[in-house]
């Protein structure tokens, strides 16, 4: 089983890539067909602008793409496989949560429940298009189901729960602290999904730069945590135990797509090193330093006096410290001052090789019901 705490390796050269002189390679792969070009070699793959190709999968140029989207496949699991029935007991009954932990759970429950579709549409119709190489488009692809996985997920929780659909779902626009965060990231995909909107400038591929970042490293990097965090803390006091499976699921889902993201980002800074200027370096700081404010705030909003083992206070030190983190995965200077973390058993959920057993039980139960009848 990979770990993927750590962003693999990225290819380290920057080869020049082989411009193919017919019209028709253009990035979308949508051109006419190039029936006079030359077959792909890997020294033609490239992250972004790339005149290459984009429907030949191989040669693969980039293994650790490749890897993610095994790895995201072996990972495969269904909301509906989780037992609901401690939740909905615990739910239901009068006293067993108190009216703190029943705003938690619903705030968070509320953010989740759209941001997985501000992620998907991010995907599709921001990155899919200008990331120009069949190896991350694949891993985009599984990427994609994983999302409409976790979207499943918020339907069959409210569904079993209970819950008011419409409060949930409106939360992303009526909750402040929620709309904020929602709406400091849909700006990045609204910049390019303008139909102008083409990568091949400067301001244009750190325009596209800025949504990864926004997306990846802050929208399912660190904002994704602090939700992960809270209810995998109910979790550990055998509170609402089902929803804690299934954000294990997801986090575990999220590490891949965050570390995805960094790998990305951190190709695209070797193959043009141009972008990566220090006025810009300092942008994506501030970015990650805006957003760390912003989370604070849905804390303080979301959790206004705390419960046992969990408060707005230890959340926001949990932001500065995966802040930080994300900041050194990119190779930028830390934004906070030096953060111990206050869940350190956040850690250990996130630890894939602690539930190989579970996967591996899934994996071949899958492969049991794989020889399916379609009749
Ligand atoms: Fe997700
Ligand atoms: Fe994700």
């Amino acid at each position: 089983m990979l770990d993927w705490s750590e962003p693999s390796p990225p290819a380290r050269q920057a080869l020049p890539f082989v411009a193919q002189s017919v019209a028709a390679a253009d990035q979308t792969g949508l051109g006419a067909i190039d029936r006079s070009g030359g077959r792909v070699s890997v020294d033609d793959k490239r992250m972004i602008n790339c005149r290459a190709d984009v429907n030949q999968l191989l040669p693969l140029k980039y293994k650790w793409a490749w890897e993610k989207y095994l790895a995201g496949c072996n990972n495969h699991w269904m909301p509906t496989e989780v037992s609901m029935q401690a939740d909905i007991a615990l739910w239901k009954s009068r006293d067993g949560l108190t009216e703190d932990e029943r705003r938690a759970i619903k705030r968070n429950l509320g953010f989740f429940a759209a941001s997985e579709s501000l992620v998907a549409n991010n995907i599709v119709l921001a990155i899919y298009r200008h990331l120009t190489n069949p190896e991350c488009r694949q891993y985009l692809l599984r990427q994609s189901f994983e999302e409409a996985v976790h979207t499943h997920t918020f339907q069959y929780i409210v569904e079993s729960l209970g819950l008011d659909e419409g409060e949930l779902f409106n939360m992303y626009r009526e909750v402040p602290s929620i709309t904020d965060k929602a709406a400091w990231a849909l700006k990045h995909t609204q910049h390019l999904d303008d139909p102008d909107f083409r990568t091949g400038t400067p301001q244009a591929d750190q325009a596209f730069l800025r949504d990864l970042v926004a997306f990846y490293v802050i929208f399912e990097g660190m904002w994704f945590y602090t939700g992960f965090a809270q209810i995998l803390s109910l979790g550990r006091r055998n509170k609402m135990v089902g929803i804690a499976e299934q954000y294990q699921y997801i986090l575990r889902d999220e590490s891949i797509h965050l570390n995805f993201g960094i790998d990305v980002i951190n190709q695209i800074k070797i193959e043009n090193p141009h972008l990566w200027t220090k006025a810009f370096q300092d942008e994506v700081r501030a970015m990650v330093r805006e957003a760390a404010e912003l989370e604070a705030a849905y804390g303080r909003d979301t959790m206004p006096r705390g419960f046992l083992g969990l408060n707005a206070a230890l959340c926001e030190s949990y932001m500065h410290f995966i802040a930080n983190r994300r900041c050194a995965q990119l190779g930028l200077q830390r934004v906070f001052d030096e953060t111990e973390n206050p869940f350190p058993w956040m850690s250990e959920a996130m630890d894939l090789k602690k539930e190989k057993n579970f996967f591996e039980t899934r994996v071949i139960e899958y492969q049991n019901g794989g020889a399916l009848s379609w009749e």
